[in-house]
């Protein structure tokens, strides 16, 4: 460990191994028991730290990762040789040898990509693995669903790639469920529709997480490729994914760095957009945007203090943040601990909340806390 590394902690988050283990289980259960596991750890798992989440469901068993690009793969290559990784990004041209050199398995939604992929997989002697996407109304990566049976043909007539598995995205499962039915449909015929299809052995999939809600067929597709809910996070609030009573992962920590007495009509912060209505005790909290508070989040978010609600007052600057301490009951120090997401004393601030008062969502609240936070992994094995 660095020496800053021993350092008392100003801001971090704080990663529940156990309950990430648990919420695969609870996932796995609420489906039936063939499905696959496909676990999305991008982002280094959506912030939360490849290395040890990528162990930890390694440990419960996920069938496959998939991740953005090569350096992520080649993250858990570090981890594993030989668990089946991935990409869900293009590969760049300059890229392709490393499908053979960490066996990777690529994402195809083209023919010349095919040919490059079958190019590597000749020249290594052996195949390259690779997913062939379908875009069925996402309008990102994919080959377009008409064209879909041709590029099937076209893969299983090169030798140096091997089809591992077929699958779509959804573009508004959380949303839109009848466009999702009408997904799934023209998914399903692009399938019926390729020339000797024998699906056995290959990973079928398009449920993301909000996918899970409305999937009425999904028997038929061998495979989900879940990323928000195994972090125990509800793609949307009223999810009917409550059922499966995941819990998250993540929780984010500040602490208070001076407490102080302000008359009425003092004017917080930057740009003096809050102008104090009565004598008001305020904290100075030891973390801003440069930690991961969105400054959008000026004027709007809240934080819990001794399980008290206190408004941010005023801009989120850099390394600090000033809420409302007037109200919470007892004393309040230099040093006490803040929740900007997560439980205290039966109080309780979600991420979605805290997303919302930066107009965002929680999966870019997830990427957007700062390197400079450090993340404290509890493992215990508490299935
Ligand atoms: C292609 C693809 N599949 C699956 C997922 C996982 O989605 P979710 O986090 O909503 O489960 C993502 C997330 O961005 C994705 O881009």
């Amino acid at each position: 460990m660095t020496a800053s590394g021993q350092l008392p902690r100003r801001c971090w988050v704080e990663i529940d191994l156990a309950a990430l283990e648990r919420n695969l289980k609870l996932i796995r259960a609420s489906l039936p028991a063939q499905i696959k596991f496909v676990a999305v750890v991008k982002a280094d798992a959506y912030g939360h730290g490849l290395h040890h989440v990528a162990a930890r469901l390694m440990h419960a068993g996920a069938d496959l990762f998939a991740v953005a690009n090569v350096a992520e793969a080649m993250a858990l290559r570090e981890l594993s040789s030989d668990w089946p990784v991935l990409l869900l990004s293009p590969v760049l041209p300059d890229e392709d040898r490393y499908l053979a050199d960490y066996d990777l398995a690529a994402t195809v939604s083209s023919a010349e990509e095919v040919r490059r992929f079958d190019a590597v997989g000749r020249k290594a002697g052996k195949p390259v693995a690779v997913h062939l996407k379908i875009d069925t109304g996402m309008g990102r990566l994919g080959v377009w669903h008409t064209q879909a049976p041709a590029l099937y043909a076209q893969i299983q007539a090169a030798p140096g790639v091997k089809l591992a598995g077929v699958f779509t995205h959804f573009s508004s499962a959380d949303e839109d469920p009848a466009f999702t039915a009408e997904q799934r449909r023209i998914f399903l015929h692009a399938l019926d529709s390729f020339t000797g299809f024998n699906p056995a052995g290959l990973f079928i999939h398009a449920d993301n997480s909000a996918g899970l809600e409305t999937a009425p067929e999904r028997s038929v597709f061998n495979a989900v490729r879940v990323g928000l809910l195994q972090f125990g996070i509800l793609p949307h609030p009223h999810s009917l994914l409550a059922r499966v009573h995941t819990e998250p992962v993540f929780s984010f920590h500040t602490r208070v760095g001076l407490v102080k007495q302000l008359p009425a009509g003092t004017g917080i912060s930057y740009g003096r957009t809050f102008v104090l209505q009565r004598d008001t005790k305020v904290a100075i909290l030891t973390a801003g945007y440069g930690d991961g508070i969105a400054r959008a989040a000026s004027n709007r978010a809240q934080v819990l203090l001794n399980g008290r609600r206190c408004p941010v007052l005023g801009r989120v600057t850099m390394d600090q943040t000033i809420v409302d301490i007037t109200d919470v009951p007892g004393p309040v120090s230099s040093g006490d601990p803040v929740v900007l997401v997560g439980h205290q004393a039966g109080a309780e601030i979600s991420i979605t909340e805290f997303s919302d008062w930066s107009d965002t969502i929680p999966w870019e609240t997830l990427c957007s806390v700062t390197k400079r936070v450090p993340r404290l992994y509890r493992t215990a094995l508490g299935v």
